[in-house]
């Protein structure tokens, strides 16, 4: 398939948007401070998969932000477990997520999986690994090219 364009320029902070690529939702989520600071906080051992690598991620993205730019987010938007489409829930403890210092991130709704702002994997869930981060690149301050 193609490359993708998305035009983060008019994405305010916080907030998600979501372009195709080869038939699947890509999210570009842009990170405020705040959000950026609960991801990078967390304890690792709350994941199930700390160190995801290719094929899950680039090699180009690394840290616990998995992005080149740390407050843009691109994530592959399918559940790692039976491919349903996990929920966006940005806030900590967010209703019907979880009271446990949850961070934000995403929720799925068909088996309970949960996915901080990375897309990485909390454990005790069925998902078995991370949200996907596609291949991308910054064409321009505001403009990524996906794929
Ligand atoms: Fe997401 Fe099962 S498909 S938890």
């Amino acid at each position: 398939g193609a490359p993708v364009t998305a035009d983060v320029s008019k994405l305010e902070p916080g907030q998600r948007m979501t372009v195709e690529w080869r038939g699947r939702p890509v999210w570009v989520v842009r990170r405020t401070p705040d959000m950026m600071e609960r991801t990078e906080n967390l304890d690792p051992s709350r994941l199930a998969d700390p160190d995801s690598d290719e094929p899950q991620q680039p090699s180009y993205v690394t840290g616990p932000l998995r992005s080149i730019k740390p407050e843009i987010g691109v994530l592959i938007g399918i559940c790692t477990h039976l491919g349903c489409s996990p929920l966006f829930r940005p806030e900590p403890n967010a209703e019907g997520v979880g009271t446990d210092d949850w961070p934000g991130g995403f929720f799925c709704p068909c088996h309970g999986s949960r996915f901080d702002l990375a897309g990485r994997v909390f454990r005790n869930v069925p998902a078995p690994t991370n949200l996907e981060v596609p291949p991308y690149r910054f064409e321009s301050d505001s403009v990524i090219v996906v794929g």
